[in-house]
């Protein structure tokens, strides 16, 4: 069997794992919150309408930050429209996904289901069809304690502690065509640093996200990133990166290989990014949020009926054990780019484009992508490190030469704990990966689990869940871990002393 090498050393760390790396995202649209987080009346849900079967799998995932409201729902949001008596909200035209938008589950309903969830929540202001005001008052109800009429309002709409929002992303996707309100760089860099400044003159310890282009396959991108940031380096702390991956045309070995393609657009990031701090003589660095990543085929209906209306399916997409192991090597890819990588947010977390499913009026399930998410999550701690990685070599149509097994390791000095995360891009072959761990005092396995090798269009469902299952062929001798790693797969090992 082909055998890739990974050697690591505790004293080369990359940075340590933050939290915020694996956030999720719940946009207002589809079945995302309606039938999603919140369903008043389902047996399974609290007092406030949020479902309780649904915070459990949320937790289990170990999501950390919820961005919301949006997406492209964002550049059209009144938040107003969503606070104060629910008889009172008016039901609105939604242009981002041509719906309608009853407002009954709004800003506030989003707090209370973060702090039942367990979640930091993420917000972002409307910078398509509005402004520095806008913002600014969405801030002011938000964060302000009281003694100011938007404060002392949403005391009045029974929320007396400010929510205390941390951080907050600059609109959405603006160089977007689909963008309502799509805007050039230069108008774009301009608003979003009044607005930042602005917010950051209420709560100046506030951490923003300046509006990246919305894919490495933008024709903007990356003039879009340095205009924007040319205008906004003062102000914000991350620019936001979006990466959606699928298979096209039956080539598998170019979609197993995605991570190769998030390696290298988060380096055209953080070069982009350290380019402007250089021109600007600037101290400080730019760091990414990569608030929108997944697996995505665009190919799930926007809508399942015409005509304007509330939730529906959406973009209800039926994953893979193939895209789960493309969703475990971008976490890979992340999590080798963390020290400037420093926030993530899965897109999104219910129903839409979701590793968690919901059944009308019945459970919830796992989708297959569930998986390396909450092993990933569950299991990183401490520092990532510097890993020395070289591997066999293959051929892909898209994106050339890849290594064909890829790692990443963690370590957690306090608990003695070492996991090492991997992914074998091999359409056909069986790989070994040889990790050198003599420099960690590691005894022995705790545990090996691997999603992959068989058939990897397999699905699950409601009724059919597909899990990781134990690796069976990994032992530690001498401090050198062996596993092997069947094709197309994504494995995740934790040793210990
Ligand atoms: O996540 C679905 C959509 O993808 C978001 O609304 C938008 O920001 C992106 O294009």
């Amino acid at each position: 069997m082909p055998v890739a090498h990974l050697s690591l050393d505790p004293a080369a760390v990359l940075a340590p794992v933050r939290r915020r790396l694996f956030g999720g995202f719940v946009e207002q649209m589809g079945r995302g919150v309606y039938g999603g987080i919140f369903d008043p009346g389902h047996p399974a849900s609290d007092r406030y309408g949020n479902r309780e079967d649904v915070i459990e799998l949320v937790r289990e995932l170990g999501v950390s930050t919820v961005r919301y409201p949006g997406g492209n729902y964002v550049s059209g949001y009144r938040w107003e429209d969503g606070v104060g008596p629910v008889e009172a909200r008016p039901t609105r035209l939604d242009l981002s996904w041509h719906a309608l938008d009853t407002n009954r589950f709004g800003l506030n309903e989003f707090v209370t289901w973060c702090r039942a969830a367990g979640v930091e929540p993420m917000m972002a202001v409307n910078l398509g069809t509005r402004g520095v005001q806008e913002a600014v008052d969405l801030l002011e109800y938000c964060n302000v304690e009281s003694g100011t009429h938007l404060a002392d309002l949403r005391r009045a709409h029974g929320s007396p502690a400010p929510h205390n929002i941390r951080i907050w992303c600059l609109g959405n996707e603006m160089d977007g065509d689909w963008q309502v309100g799509q805007k050039p760089a230069h108008d774009y860099g301009l608003l979003a640093r009044a607005t930042a400044r602005a917010m950051r003159s209420v709560d100046p310890d506030l951490e923003l996200v300046a509006c990246g282009s919305s894919g490495a396959d933008m024709p903007t991108f990356a003039e879009w990133e340095r205009v924007v940031l040319h205008e906004t380096y003062d102000e914000v702390d991350y620019i936001s990166a979006h990466a959606y991956y699928f298979e096209q045309d039956g080539d598998l070995a170019s979609f197993l290989a995605s991570g190769v393609h998030l390696d290298r657009y988060i380096e055209d990031v953080i070069h982009t990014a350290d380019h402007v701090r250089a021109v600007r003589k600037a101290s400080k660095y730019i760091d990414i949020s990569l608030d929108e990543w997944n697996v995505w085929y665009q190919t799930a209906p926007r809508e399942t009926e015409p005509g304007w209306h509330a939730g529906g399916r959406r973009l209800e997409e039926h994953y893979t054990v193939a895209d789960a192991v493309v969703v475990g090597s971008m976490l890979i890819s992340m999590l080798r780019h963390s020290d400037r990588v420093r926030v993530g947010a899965l897109a999104q977390l219910v129903n839409v484009i979701a590793p968690i499913m919901t059944e009308p009026g019945g459970g919830v399930w796992r989708q297959t992508t569930f998986h390396p998410f909450a092993l990933t999550s569950q299991r990183a701690s401490g520092v990532v490190l510097h890993g020395t990685l070289s591997s066999p070599l293959h051929e892909t149509a898209k994106h050339g030469q890849v290594p064909t097994v890829d790692a990443v390791a963690t370590w957690d000095e306090d608990a003695s704990s070492l996991n090492v995360f991997a992914t074998n891009r091999s359409v056909s072959d069986s790989m070994s990966l040889e990790v050198d761990l003599r420099g960690f005092g590691v005894t022995h396995v705790v545990d090996a689990l691997v999603l992959g090798g068989n058939d990897p269009y397999l699905r699950a469902s409601a009724s059919r869940p597909v899990q990781p299952r134990a690796a069976s062929d990994v032992t530690l001798d001498d401090g050198v871990l062996r596993v092997s790693l069947p094709r197309a797969s994504w494995g995740t090992v934790r040793v210990a002393a």
